[in-house]
């Protein structure tokens, strides 16, 4: 019984991070000091690599989300504010 209140009151907090984790609002601004933070060193100019991702913003974004997640951007605060900046170049 205990174990099942647990598991339960468990499920009830971790809903309404994982919608909070949907609705990450990138930051442009914070974005770009973001990218300077952690890609630049290696991606001089971004302008590069996102001519070759291909889709309209929401399918771009829904790409580079999945790919930077493993990609020098864990933090989804983070990996949020760089793709607002990276759709905007
Ligand atoms: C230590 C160097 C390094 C850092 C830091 C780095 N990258 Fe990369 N990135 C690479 C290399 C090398 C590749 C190509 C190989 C691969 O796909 O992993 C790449 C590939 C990519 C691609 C895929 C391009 C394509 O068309 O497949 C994107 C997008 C990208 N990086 C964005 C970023 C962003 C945004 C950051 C910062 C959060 C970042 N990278 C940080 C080295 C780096």
């Amino acid at each position: 019984m205990l174990i099942r209140f647990a598991i339960a009151a468990a499920a009830l907090v971790a809903a309404p991070m994982a919608l909070a984790d949907d609705e990450t609002v990138g930051d442009i601004d914070r974005g770009a000091d973001a990218y300077d933070a952690s890609c630049v060193e290696c991606h001089a100019r971004p302008g590069r690599f996102m001519q070759g991702i291909e889709g309209d913003d929401e399918e771009r974004a829904a790409w580079l989300d999945e790919f930077l997640v493993e990609h020098y951007a864990e933090d989804d605060q983070d990996r949020a504010d760089i793709i607002a900046y990276l759709l905007d170049l």
